[in-house]
């Protein structure tokens, strides 16, 4: 496996398998089980996978938990090297944004308004700022992007639609820890006590499938059940909470809950903010 650190190293890596086919996994490092099964996606998917790990300043927030996010790159490289990765490229900053940089990717709509596109503001423009970056350097047919954010994935699909990229945007399941919780980097701050409360995240994802399952019509009351699940632990603060059209991410309004449903929850638990979803598939009929 090639280690590239610098832009040129990575081309020079790249211009090794020209002509062949390239599966690239965006990452920020920490790997875990979800992003070795998008690792995975990519090597079924394509002769050649490169993976990048670079934790972008772009996309945290001030106050967010850039200067903390958890970094381990002895062992990110030898999970990839084990997965057979082709090329795994970990960025300096400078190297990304050399001086001079001066260009922001932008989505707007209803894909980036609602969800962590609100709760974050200027998120999704680094997410999709850095994307293009990465996209443009490594040249990838595909690309895989995990469901566990499921706007990222949405909002990335957009982008390399729009702007012509040529990229087959893929979406990978989520991977779960066997209680239910989502597999995430940022699990590892959780005290034990917040780790068993970060399992409200799922039981208000399961509340608001069963009662729009078993027939249920307004939008509404489902995302005021699933609120109340979720808030249920002391240590678990509300983010949001909604339930929306998938994949263009509108509400639902006064419509009845019909077609493809995304269900999409984020909370602080202490001081971790997790995010978790799940698609559901209404009939027209409701199913009944
Ligand atoms: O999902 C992530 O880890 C990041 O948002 C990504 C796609 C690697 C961009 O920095």
């Amino acid at each position: 496996m090639i280690v590239a650190r610098g832009v040129a190293e990575l081309r020079r890596a790249r211009a090794e398998i020209e002509g062949e086919s390239v599966a690239f996994v965006p990452t920020m490092g920490f790997l875990h089980a979800g992003h070795l099964s998008l690792v995975r996606a990519a090597v079924d998917r394509a002769d050649h996978v490169i993976v990048s790990i670079f934790v972008n300043p772009l996309q945290f927030g001030s106050g967010e938990d850039l200067a903390r996010y958890p970094r381990d790159e002895e062992s990110d490289i030898e999970k990839l090297r084990a997965e057979g990765v082709h090329t795994a490229f970990l960025p300096t900053v400078p190297a990304l944004y050399p001086p001079g940089f001066a260009t922001r990717v932008q989505v707007r709509g209803p894909l980036a308004e609602r969800l962590c596109g609100a709760a974050r503001p200027g998120h999704f423009d680094g997410v999709a700022t850095v994307v293009t970056r990465l996209l443009g350097l490594v040249r990838p047919r595909i690309a895989v992007f995990g469901e566990k954010d499921y706007q990222q994935l949405l909002i990335v699909r957009r982008l390399s639609e729009d702007l012509s990229l040529g990229v087959e945007i893929v979406g990978a399941p989520i991977v779960r820890e066997p209680d239910g919780l989502a597999m995430s980097s940022r699990n590892r701050y959780l005290s034990e006590s917040e780790r068993a409360d970060a399992l409200a995240l799922q039981r208000a994802l399961r509340s608001g499938r069963e009662a729009i399952e078993r027939g249920g019509r307004s939008a509404a009351t489902a995302v005021e059940n699933m609120s109340r699940v979720l808030s249920e632990p002391a240590t678990v603060k509300s983010d949001y909470v909604e339930l929306l059209h998938e994949p263009d991410l509108t509400p639902f309004d006064d419509d009845p809950i019909r077609g493809r449903v995304l269900l999409a929850v984020a909370a602080h638990v202490g001081e971790t903010r997790l995010i978790d979803n799940c698609v559901v598939n209404i009939p027209p009929d409701g199913g009944q």
